[in-house]
């Protein structure tokens, strides 16, 4: 059930699940998204990923945030990330916050729990309205939005021949 999922930060026990999640996505010819790190040990990793929650050795380009795990009953069925501040980028094209789920883990509600869920942390930060953004012809990820009630500011253009966005605000 979607109200068993919880949050979490990333965890040394989380190696073998996260990388699989990698593998997973790239099959697909997406990304699981996170600036995963091969190059470092595991543990630093993590270490890594907990300090980008306070700005420390960001990638270029990157804001403070958190980057979640979502986990049912031991499984890590997705990820968040939850950006405290907004650049220009996010702005206009990646919003506060992004989520993906395990192609395993599909239509069963978790990305609905997951944004909800992302919402309350953001709110818990202070950001209000919450900005979140699904290019046009993602429609699991905009039924995810309108579940947890995103206001349709409009459509816009994004990367050059990337899909347009659906741009939308969470009070
Ligand atoms: C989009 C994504 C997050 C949806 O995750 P999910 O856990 O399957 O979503 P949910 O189970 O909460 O589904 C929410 C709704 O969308 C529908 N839905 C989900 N995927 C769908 C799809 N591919 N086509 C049509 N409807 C879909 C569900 O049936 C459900 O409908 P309902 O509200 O009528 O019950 C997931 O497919 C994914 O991770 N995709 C790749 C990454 C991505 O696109 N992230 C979002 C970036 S904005």
């Amino acid at each position: 059930m979607s109200s068993d999922l919880i949050l979490r930060r990333l965890a040394i026990e989380d190696e073998q699940q996260v990388l699989a999640a990698i593998d997973e996505f790239e099959a697909d010819g997406s990304h699981w998204s996170y600036r995963y790190r091969p190059d470092l040990p595991w543990a630093d990793y993590v270490e890594l990923v907990h300090g980008w929650e306070d700005g420390i050795n960001l990638p270029d380009g990157f804001v403070e945030h958190a980057e979640l795990v979502a986990v049912v009953d031991g499984d890590i069925v997705g990820r968040t990330s939850v950006r405290f501040v907004l650049n220009e980028f996010l702005r206009t094209i990646g919003g506060h916050i992004g989520y993906a789920v395990r192609p395993a883990f599909r239509r069963r509600g978790y990305a609905t729990e997951i944004l909800r869920q992302s919402l309350d942390i953001a709110r818990a930060r202070g950001i209000s309205p919450v900005l979140v953004t699904c290019d046009v012809d993602n429609i699991g990820s905009r039924r995810v939005i309108e579940a947890n009630r995103g206001v349709l500011e409009g459509i816009f253009d994004a990367e050059p021949g990337l899909p347009q966005k659906r741009r939308y605000w969470i009070s």
